[in-house]
């Protein structure tokens, strides 16, 4: 039988929260981090609006959507790379800028698919301690080798919620030789953007890459659109090894259309801040430990491991899907998407029963 690379035989496969096959539409997914909200409806008629010139392949250079972008944001176009989701682009970076001499650091409860990214380019994943499942950039600098070749750094963190400073960000580049590439994936940026701390800037450095994604608060995880600043010289390695056409057409007529109603990603951000905040609130009542999160979901410590299981199986029962970390090395934590109102409530119920369970 054809035998697989060493390194690829070796891997596990990326794992998502099982969801039940077929369209059920009675379960509660708060597992995965997607939005509360549906897409602007200026997006779905942006994105209806050109299926009927599917026959044509998609604008290999993403150009509308860069110059969208762009003015949106006040950025150079020159500087935009497009990818089939932000994962796309994590896994581009890391085919071009790690293999079996170069590796990649990040922090202890990184976002798990960049441990797989790293598996993916052969190469060896490194990480530094967090203090208060927060990025400490003291440790990542202490952690850096001879061989480190990428830094990655989600900002606010998953699962973790917990963000660093544009501060800390620029002590952390700082600190890193100028060879190593920074990679700040603010996949949940958009939720602290209000704290007017935007390191978009970075990307002058010339060796740091900025993403965002639109599969968050813009509610598109289903388009399957990310997006990232690159230094021009990281840009033009990086075509090398892009697929071509990565981006469907209906997914870039769609990106151009939210990115022109700000207004609705806007509110989403708020309803779920606000939710996230009421969530947080009855969870403390309820005698849970939570770090402050500056995302669209919160990480509960369930206590140990196997109240976290047995919590997760509860939830699953009434359907309602949590994500578990275990493989993120927090067995004892569950992760919960802020979803409706009455879905968070309904959640938070059954959590607070397991703990009363567990306590006696
Ligand atoms: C930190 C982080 N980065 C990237 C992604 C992937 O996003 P996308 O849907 O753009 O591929 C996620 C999705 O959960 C995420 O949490």
């Amino acid at each position: 039988m054809t035998q697989p690379m060493p390194h690829v035989a070796r891997m596990a496969p990326y794992t998502l929260v099982k969801v039940p096959a077929g369209d059920d539409h009675t379960l509660i997914s708060l597992s995965q981090n997607e939005s509360l909200r549906p897409p602007s409806p200026k997006v779905v008629k942006a994105a209806s609006s050109v299926l009927t010139r599917s026959m044509l392949y998609p604008d290999p250079d993403w150009t509308e959507l860069r110059l969208a972008l762009a003015q949106h944001h006040e950025l150079n176009a020159e500087y935009i790379l497009c990818g089939n989701g932000s994962l796309d682009l994590i896994g581009c970076i890391a085919r071009v800028f790690a293999g079996p001499d170069r590796s990649i650091l990040a922090p202890e409860y990184a976002y798990p698919f960049f441990r797989s990214a790293t598996q993916m380019a052969n190469a060896r994943f490194d990480i530094a301690r967090e203090s208060f499942l927060t990025v400490n950039v003291k440790a990542i600098l202490d952690s850096v080798v001879a061989d480190t070749g990428i830094v990655f750094v989600a900002n606010p963190g998953n699962p973790t919620g917990t963000r660093i400073s544009g501060g800390e960000l620029e002590r952390l580049r700082a600190g890193l030789r100028p060879d190593i590439l920074l990679v700040v994936d603010e996949a949940y940026g958009e939720f602290a953007d209000h704290l007017g701390e935007s390191c978009f800037d970075m990307v002058n450095s010339g060796n740091t890459v900025i993403l965002r994604t639109f599969s968050k608060a813009y509610g598109m995880a289903g388009f399957r659109v990310g997006w990232g600043l690159f230094p021009p010289a990281v840009a033009a390695e990086m075509r090398k090894v892009m697929n071509p056409n990565n981006v469907s057409a209906v997914s870039q007529a769609a990106a151009i259309a939210a990115v022109q109603d700000e207004k609705y990603m806007r509110e989403t951000c708020e309803i779920t801040t606000q939710l996230r905040e009421e969530a947080t609130t009855k969870l403390k009542d309820a005698g849970f430990d939570l770090f402050p999160s500056f995302t669209n979901f919160v990480l509960i410590d369930m206590g140990d491991p196997e109240t976290a299981q047995n919590a997760e199986a509860a939830l699953r029962r009434n359907g309602i899907l949590v994500r578990p970390q275990g493989g993120v090395g927090l067995p004892h934590a569950l992760r919960m998407t802020i979803g409706a109102k009455q879905d968070n409530e309904a959640a938070i119920s059954i959590l607070a029963q397991c703990k009363k369970e567990h306590a006696r």
